[in-house]
């Protein structure tokens, strides 16, 4: 415990003109929902001699930095992740992270007797910010033992979280005898943090507010029971995470409706699965119905066992047009055969009507070309 209060006096020395406390300035009236950035840090004491550190930073459901634990580097994994911070106050952090990351697992050891911790064990650090801050109380610094809360940051105290112990107060004892780490607290938590998130969003603004449309596609669950269906609802791809999805029959919400956990896509998109489990023969009828900003009004409308429009719309235009080459064809033939019979009638003429044969031979070549596609299509 003696080296990290030296480390983090060192970094508030470096980085004074970084620490300078700003008054914080609500953020655009906007009606956005808050974000909240968070740095999260899970680190597994095996024993007394290995230990496992993973560091990330998180824009709401985003991950948007991981901490290299080989090269003690920040990793931004999108191009606006640095928001609007200057090259400089990104290195002092850097710097302040890489003594942390180095120090933390080290300072843990020394004091797990002290601090009553058993191995092999486990602690989670959740710190971070909310967007639009109204009040100091909307930074939070939560720390958890073994998967479970055992203290917090409140004000400019750490305390014990509820139903955490005597453990967890006695450790709270001990960190707060050290008044530079709680001083560093304040500063990541109350202004480090809220100028970071707001140049965030700046910088981030055209990603987090892109639109994109879901799709949307029915299939058949494994049966729940005799005489029963699942229906399933798939809704994939879409941005952002609000969706609003039921299975209908006509304009009544069906309320045995399941919906499943949103999940992500690895392009930051959204998947969703709602099901409905029915008597067999009360399927038809029903709809999913999709609600989503990027819809602008209109939903998307699959019903179940209905007949699609769509393919039978391709099935009837790859028809016609077969019938139409067949047709096209047959008479490039007739004229073919005219022609041939017109050229050894006529040997005088024979120059352009090679030109003609040629262009005969290619138009059938492209025809032929056509209609082999046209039979795979079909074939599929
Ligand atoms: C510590 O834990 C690691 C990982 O489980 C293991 O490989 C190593 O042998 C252990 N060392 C000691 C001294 O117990
Ligand atoms: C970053 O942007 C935020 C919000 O616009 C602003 O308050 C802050 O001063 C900016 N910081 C820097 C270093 O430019």
């Amino acid at each position: 415990m003696f080296l990290l209060p030296m480390l983090f006096k060192g970094f508030l020395c470096c980085g004074a003109s970084v620490l300078a406390l700003q008054v914080l300035e609500p953020r655009h009236p906007a009606a956005e929902e808050p974000l909240s950035f968070r740095i999260l840090q899970i680190s597994s004491f095996a024993n007394h001699s290995w230990v496992c550190t993973h560091g990330s930073g998180w824009l709401g459901e985003l991950q948007t930095h991981s901490w290299d634990n080989v090269l003690g580097t920040i990793r931004f994994l999108l191009p606006w992740a640095q928001g609007n911070f200057s090259k400089e106050e990104l290195k002092n952090i850097q710097a302040f992270l890489k003594l942390y990351f180095h120090s933390f697992p080290q300072e843990v050891q020394a004091f797990s007797s002290q601090l009553q911790f058993e191995y092999p064990f486990e602690l989670q650090l959740s710190l971070g910010c909310l967007s639009r801050p109204v009040k100091a109380s909307e930074s939070f610094f939560n720390g958890a033992y073994q998967g479970s809360d055992f203290l917090s940051f409140q004000g400019n105290s750490w305390t014990p979280s509820l139903g955490a112990g005597s453990q967890a107060q006695n450790a709270c004892t001990v960190l707060n005898h050290y008044r530079v780490i709680k001083e560093i607290v304040e500063v990541a938590l109350y202004d480090i943090c809220p100028r970071f998130l707001a140049g965030l969003l700046q910088a981030g603004k055209s990603e987090l507010e892109r639109q994109v449309k879901p799709e949307a596609w029915l299939s058949k669950g494994p049966s729940p029971g005799p005489g029963r269906l699942l229906l399933i609802c798939h809704i994939s791809g879409f941005h952002p995470k609000p969706v609003w999805v039921m299975w209908m029959r006509g304009e009544q919400e069906q309320q045995a409706t399941q919906r499943g956990d949103i999940l992500p896509h690895a392009d930051g998109t959204w998947y969703l699965r709602v099901t409905l489990d029915v008597a067999a023969g009360e399927a038809t009828g029903l709809s999913c119905r999709v609600k989503h900003s990027s819809l602008g009004g209109h939903d998307i409308i699959l019903y179940w066992g209905g007949i699609s429009i769509v393919p039978t719309l391709i099935c009837l235009m790859v028809v016609v047009t077969l019938v139409l080459l067949v047709v096209v064809d047959s008479l490039f033939k007739k004229q073919r055969k005219s022609f041939l019979a017109a050229d050894t009638q006529d040997p005088r003429n024979s120059g352009p009507q090679l030109c003609l044969a040629q262009d005969l031979w290619i138009k059938d070549r492209l025809l032929e070309k056509w209609k082999t596609s046209l039979n795979q299509l079909w074939r599929r």
